[in-house]
C-alpha cells in the first residue's frame, strides 16, 4: 500500500482549525478507498514560533519538508507581526526556493452557494487563474534609501525573465488545452507596462503557435476585471502575473460566493520539489478559535493534492462530497450566512466520503 508523506503546516489564526480538518478528511478518505494512506507531519511554523524563535521557520526547516510528498499549509499572518514578515518568512520562503512557479486557483460557484452577480448561478462562471509565482512584483528586488528623510525612496522593481514567463505561459496553455472549452485568456497592462508587460504578450503569442487547437486572447487587467463581472461565460483559463493574478483571484472568490471556499495550489510540475496546497482565505483572526472556520476551501485544495498526486478517483470522490455538502444550507457556515460549525461541515463531508449521506 502507497503511504503519502504530507507535511502539515497550519501556520497562523484559524489556519490549525482548517488543517485538522483536512488532515481528519484525508484519513477519511484514505481509508475509505483502502489502497493507500497518509503519514502526516505537522510543523508548528508561524507567527508563534517567530515570537519564540525570532524567525518564522527554522533555518533548515526547507530541508525538513523536503523530502516530502506533498505541503499542506493553513495560512500565515499574524497581527502582532508586520505582513511582509510573515510572508517572507514562510511561505515565500517555501515557494520560491521550492520552485512552485505555477500557483493554480480554480474558481466555480459550488452547488447551494450564491453569487454576489445577478443570474449567475453555475455553468456561468468556471474559471482556472494561472498565477506566476515565483519573479515578477514578487521578485523581492528594490530598497530603501535615506529612511525617514524628505529625500527618501524606496524602489520594488517588478522582474520578469523570458524563462519565466514562457514555463508559465505554456503551464496555461496545456492546462487550458486539458479543459473542454479549450480558452486561455492572457492578462497583463502592457499599455502601460511597456518593457515587461510587452515581453508577456510576445511570449504569448510564439508559445500560442505550439497550441493550434487552443483559442487565447488578450485583456489588459484592469479591463479584465469588468469581463469577470460583466461577461463571467466568456472566460475560461487566465493567466497573469504574481500580482495582477493576486487582485484577479481575489476578485474571482467573491464572485464565486466566498473567500472561504477558495483552494490553491502552488506546484513544481516538474516535481523536483514537492508542492504546496492551502485555502486562500488567509488567517482571520478575528474567528480565530470560535470553530466556525470554513473549511471549504481546505478540503478544495485536498483535491488538488490528490489529483497531484496521482489519486484522481480519491480526488473525485472528495470533491463530489464537497459538492454534496455545500449545496445541503445545514452546512453553511457562518461567511456563508450560515450557522454551521467547522466540525459539521467536517462530518458532513465524513460522511459524504462513506456513501453514508448518498
Ligand atoms: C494570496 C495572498 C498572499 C499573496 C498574501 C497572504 C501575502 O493574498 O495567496 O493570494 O499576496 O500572495
Ligand atoms: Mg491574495
Amino acid at each position: 500500500m502507497k503511504t503519502y508523506k504530507i507535511a502539515a503546516i497550519p501556520g497562523d489564526g484559524i489556519g490549525g482549525e482548517v488543517i485538522s480538518a483536512g488532515v481528519e478528511v484525508l484519513h477519511a478518505l484514505a481509508s475509505r478507498d483502502g489502497k493507500f494512506s497518509f503519514s502526516v507531519d505537522e510543523f508548528d511554523w508561524g507567527g508563534e514560533y517567530y515570537k519564540k524563535h525570532g524567525r518564522m521557520m527554522p533555518e533548515n526547516g526547507r530541508d525538513l519538508i523536503r523530502d516530502h510528498d506533498a505541503i499542506l499549509f493553513g495560512s500565515a499572518g499574524h497581527p502582532e507581526i508586520p505582513d511582509h514578515i510573515t510572508l517572507w518568512g514562510l511561505r515565500l520562503a517555501i515557494c520560491q526556493p521550492f520552485d512552485q512557479y505555477a500557483n493554480v486557483r480554480p474558481t466555480r460557484i459550488l452547488p447551494g452557494i450564491t453569487s454576489p452577480l445577478r443570474r449567475v448561478d453555475g455553468p456561468e462562471l468556471d474559471w482556472v487563474i494561472v498565477r506566476e509565482n515565483s519573479e515578477g512584483e514578487y521578485a523581492g528586488v528594490g530598497g530603501r534609501a535615506h529612511q525617514g528623510h524628505p529625500i527618501e525612496v524606496a524602489t520594488d522593481v517588478a522582474m520578469f525573465t523570458r524563462t519565466g514567463v514562457e514555463r508559465i505561459i505554456r503551464f496555461a496553455f496545456r492546462l487550458a488545452q486539458s479543459r473542454p472549452r479549450k480558452h486561455l485568456t492572457v492578462v497583463t497592462k502592457s499599455n502601460a507596462q511597456r518593457h515587461a508587460m510587452v515581453m508577456w504578450d510576445e511570449v504569448a503569442t510564439q508559445v500560442a503557435a505550439e497550441f493550434p487547437d487552443v483559442t487565447w486572447d488578450k485583456m489588459l487587467v484592469d479591463a479584465m476585471t469588468v469581463r469577470m463581472v460583466m461577461k463571467p461565460e466568456s472566460l475560461d483559463t487566465i493567466v497573469a502575473t504574481n500580482l495582477h493574478a493576486d487582485i484577479l483571484s481575489d476578485l474571482a472568490a467573491a464572485l464565486a460566493g466566498s473567500l472561504g471556499i477558495a483552494p490553491t495550489a502552488n506546484l513544481n510540475p516538474e516535481r523536483a520539489y514537492p508542492s504546496m496546497f492551502e485555502p486562500i482565505h488567509g488567517s482571520a483572526f478575528d474567528i480565530i478559535g470560535k470553530g466556525i472556520a470554513n473549511p471549504v476551501g481546505t478540503f478544495w485544495s485536498s483535491v488538488m493534492m490528490l489529483d497531484h498526486l496521482g489519486e484522481k478517483p480519491a480526488a473525485n470522490r472528495l470533491m463530489a462530497a464537497i459538492e454534496r455538502v455545500t449545496g445541503d444550507r445545514r452546512f453553511h457556515t457562518p461567511d456563508l450566512g450560515g450557522t454551521a460549525r467547522t466540525a459539521d461541515v467536517t462530518a458532513g463531508v465524513i460522511d459524504a466520503i462513506h456513501g453514508a449521506n448518498a
